[in-house]
C-alpha cells in the first residue's frame, strides 16, 4: 500500500500545456488510495475539461469562488485548505508561480494556496528560457523559502519544439517523488530489514522435491507492513503466489533452503533487522538424482542430510541486528520457542502454534503468542495476518523508539 493511501490531495492545475498530463496524474494518485479534490485556473479550461478530471478524481472540479447554481453556494477557500492533508499544484506556470511567490490572489486556487497548513508540492512546467530567466528563479527560491517543496521540471523536447529543462515533471515521477516525501517521517527510514518468507523446496530429482504447506503470506504481510512503515525490505522467499505491494521491497526468489541460506548471508551485514517467516526444510534429500525415478521397485527411500540452520548462523555472526524469529510448534511451544530463542540467539520469536484453529500454515489469520529474549510473554488474540504483521513492526519500532 503506497504511503499516499487515505491522503485527502488538492490538485491545482494551471494554464500550461502539461494540465493535459494531469489526468494520468489524477489517476495515479486514486489508484494509490488518495482522494483528490481538482482546483482549475481558468485558464487551464484551455488545455484539459474540468469534465475529464471530474471523471476521473469522482468529484466535482472547482474553479470559482462561487458555483454557477445562482443560489449564492460558494467554494469555500478556507475550508478546502484545511481539508487537504497535501497540495500539490501541477503544472505550475510562471505566471502562477510569480503569483504565488508574492500572495497574490485572483484565482481560487491562489486563496486556496494562502489558506493553508499543508505541505504543498509544486511542479513547474514552461518553456526552457522562462525557466532559466532569473525572475522564474527566484520566485522558486521564494517558494521553497515559504517551505513549499519544489518538484523539479525535466530536461526533454518542450511544446515549443525546443529541447532542455522545463517540462513538468512526469506523473509517475510526481508520485514517487510525494511519496518519498511522505515517507521521511515514517519510523523505520533509513532501516533495512531482511525478511524470509514461503516454503523451501528440496529437490528429489528434476520433477519432484520436498515442500510444505506455506503460502508465504504471513512473510510478505510483514515486508509489505515494513515497507509502509518506511524500511527498506530485502524479501527472500520460497515459490509463492504471493505479490510485494510497495516499492522499497527488493524480492529474491529461492528454492532451497541453500540458496535461502545464500541470500540471507550476502544481504545480512547491511541490515538492521531480521525477520524469519520462512518454513525452512531441516533436511533435504542427499542426492539429487539428475533424471527423472523410475518406479522400479516397491519402495522407495530417500536419504536425507541436514540443512543448515540459517537463523542460528545469523544469530552467531549478529552485531547491530535485532533477530526475529518464529516458532511453529505441535506440542510444548513455550519451551519449544524459549529453547530456539536461545539457540538461534534471537531477540524476539513469534510462537505459533497448530493446537490454535485458524493459525499457521495458508489460512489468512494467525494467534501468536511474542517470548522476547528474557522469555516475556505476549499472548495475542486470532487476527488477519496482516494485523499480525503490524504486531511484529511495531515491536521493531518499539526496538528502535
Ligand atoms: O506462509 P504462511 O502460509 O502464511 O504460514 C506462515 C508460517 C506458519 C509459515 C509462519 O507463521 C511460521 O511459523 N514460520 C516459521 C516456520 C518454521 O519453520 O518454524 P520452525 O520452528 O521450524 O523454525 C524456527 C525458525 O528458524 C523460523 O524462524 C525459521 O524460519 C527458522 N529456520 C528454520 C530451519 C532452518 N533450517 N533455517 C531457519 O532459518
Amino acid at each position: 500500500m503506497s504511503v499516499l493511501s487515505g491522503k485527502k490531495i488538492i490538485l491545482g492545475v494551471t494554464g500550461g500545456i502539461a494540465a493535459y498530463k494531469t489526468a494520468n496524474l489524477v489517476r495515479l494518485l486514486i489508484k494509490a488510495g488518495a482522494e483528490v479534490q481538482v482546483i482549475m485556473t481558468p485558464a487551464s479550461h484551455q488545455f484539459v475539461t474540468p469534465f475529464t478530471l471530474s471523471t476521473l478524481s469522482k468529484k466535482p472540479v472547482y474553479t470559482n469562488f462561487f458555483q454557477s447554481s445562482g443560489e449564492g453556494t460558494w467554494n469555500n477557500h478556507v475550508e478546502l485548505a484545511l481539508w487537504a492533508d497535501l497540495i500539490v499544484v501541477a503544472p505550475a506556470t510562471a505566471n502562477t508561480l510569480s503569483k504565488m511567490a508574492n500572495g497574490q490572489c485572483d484565482n481560487l486556487l491562489l486563496a486556496v494556496y494562502l489558506s493553508a497548513k499543508c505541505p504543498v508540492y509544486i511542479a513547474p512546467a514552461m518553456d526552457l528560457d522562462m525557466y532559466v530567466h532569473p525572475s522564474t528563479e527566484r520566485n522558486l527560491i521564494i517558494l521553497e523559502g515559504y517551505g513549499n517543496a519544489i518538484i523539479p521540471a525535466e530536461e526533454g523536447e518542450l511544446a515549443s519544439g525546443l529541447i532542455g529543462k522545463g517540462r513538468m515533471a512526469e506523473p509517475e515521477h510526481i508520485k514517487h517523488f510525494l511519496e518519498d516525501s511522505l515517507s521521511v517521517s515514517l519510523p523505520l527510514k533509513g532501516k533495512t530489514v531482511l525478511v524470509t518468507a514461503g516454503p523451501t523446496y528440496e529437490p528429489i530429482d528434476p520433477v519432484r522435491f520436498i515442500g510444505n504447506h506455506s503460502s508465504g503470506k504471513m512473510g510478505f504481510d510483514i515486508a509489505n507492513e515494513l515497507a509502509k512503515k518506511g524500511a527498506e525490505v530485502i524479501l527472500v522467499s520460497g515459490p509463492t503466489n504471493q505479490n510485494v505491494k510497495e516499492r522499497n521491497i527488493k524480492l529474491i526468489n529461492i528454492q532451497s533452503a541453500k540458496e535461502m541460506y545464500d541470500a540471507c548471508h550476502a544481504n545480512f551485514e547491511k541490515a538492521d533487522a531480521v525477520v524469519a517467516a520462512a518454513a525452512v526444510a531441516d533436511y533435504r534429500p542427499k542426492h539429487v538424482a539428475s533424471q527423472k525415478i523410475k518406479k522400479n521397485s516397491e519402495d522407495f527411500t530417500i536419504e536425507m542430510e541436514k540443512n543448515p540452520d540459517i537463523l542460528a548462523s545469523l544469530g552467531i555472526i549478529k552485531k547491530q541486528q535485532f533477530l526475529v524469529g518464529f516458532a511453529l510448534e505441535t506440542e510444548n511451544e513455550i519451551e519449544h520457542a524459549k529453547m530456539k530463542i536461545e539457540k538461534k540467539n534471537l531477540d524476539l520469536i513469534v510462537l505459533n502454534s497448530l493446537n490454535d484453529k485458524g493459525a499457521g500454515f495458508g489460512k489468512p489469520t494467525n494467534k501468536v503468542t511474542f517470548i522476547d529474549k528474557d522469555f516475556n510473554l505476549e499472548a495475542m488474540e486470532l487476527k488477519s495476518k496482516e494485523a499480525v504483521a503490524e504486531d511484529i513492526v511495531q515491536k521493531i519500532i518499539n526496538h528502535y523508539a
